[in-house]
């Protein structure tokens, strides 16, 4: 396994593989790595002969007053990582390679951001968008991974490669959980112990919907209700959304039918805890 800092070694180092036959998978990841992160390293493996992880925590993508001062990081910790799971290359990029200077020209989500984390976080997916270009032309791969947990990540940047005639295909990947049902997360660190203790109640209230919905429940807003009075009455959290939408297009529903995402974020002391499920119903 090879660490890359420069984007010029980058490209280089691709287009020998490239010229000489391999497929690339591409893992874009903020570091301080998890078992989500490596079932999506684990799939490009599986279905890529080369794979490329970067780790970069990219400013672009975090408002003034987010967590990118204390948003997790151990470089040497993800190295052995990702060397035990059969990543072949590590682009990690210093602040000043990728942005050297303010961008003359950023990319701007259109669609799907007037919702869910979108709405709460103003300019994150423009951020997202704009530095999965920037990676997207640096690694150049044949597939990138992303995970489910970001569902609406997910189908923004479905958008971003049809829209721009990307050569890349998207391959989604379920969420990864703690044996108690909490969605893994670099961020799980910075929960109190109380915190810790209250937050798989997200995924149960997730759960508790999907019952709900099962036995023919279709009205939004009773399954939205049924998850808000579980969180605030099992947590401390403040909740920042609970919203239901069709899926991956996120438009408003009725009536809870097709495809639909419930997806819901919850702010504790240091955290912001996000966490989704996607249905089919028929
Ligand atoms: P990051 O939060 O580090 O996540 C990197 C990838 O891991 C994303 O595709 C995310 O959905 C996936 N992931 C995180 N937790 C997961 C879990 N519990 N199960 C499955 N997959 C999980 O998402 C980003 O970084 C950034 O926005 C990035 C795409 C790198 C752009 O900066």
């Amino acid at each position: 396994m090879k660490v890359i800092t420069t984007i010029d070694e980058m490209q280089e180092t691709i287009l020998k593989d490239k010229k000489i036959g391999k497929s690339v998978g591409f893992v874009p990841t903020m570091g301080f790595l998890h078992e989500g992160h490596l079932s999506l390293i684990k799939k490009a493996r599986g279905e890529t002969d080369i794979v490329v992880l970067s780790i970069f925590v990219n400013p672009l993508q975090f408002g003034p007053n987010e967590d990118l001062s204390s948003y997790p990081r151990d470089f040497e910790r993800d190295h052995k990582l990702a060397e035990n799971n059969g990543v072949d290359y590590i682009f990690y990029p210093s602040v000043e390679e990728i942005y050297p200077e303010p961008l003359t020209v950023t990319v701007k989500v259109n669609a799907r951001t007037d919702v869910l984390c979108g709405r709460s976080r103003p300019g994150h997916f423009d951020g997202v968008a704009t530095v999965l270009t920037k990676l997207f032309n640096i690694v150049q791969p044949t597939k990138a991974f992303f995970g489910m947990k970001d569902a609406q990540q997910i189908a923004i940047v479905e958008g971003l490669v049809n829209d721009f005639h990307i050569p890349i295909e998207i391959i989604p990947i379920e969420i990864v959980r703690e044996s108690d049902g909490l969605a893994k997360s670099s961020r799980n660190v910075n929960l109190l112990t109380i915190e810790r203790d209250q937050a798989p109640v997200l995924f149960e209230s997730l759960q508790g919907a999907k019952a709900l919905i099962e036995n023919g429940e279709k009205n939004p807003n009773i399954v939205i209700s049924y998850i808000r009075e579980m969180i605030l009455d099992k947590t401390n959290g403040n909740i920042d959304y609970i919203e239901i939408y069709s899926y991956p297009k996120l438009l408003e529903l009725t009536q809870l039918e097709g495809k639909i995402i419930i997806a819901l974020a919850v702010k504790f002391s240091k955290v912001r805890l996000i966490d989704n499920l996607v249905l089919n119903i028929q």
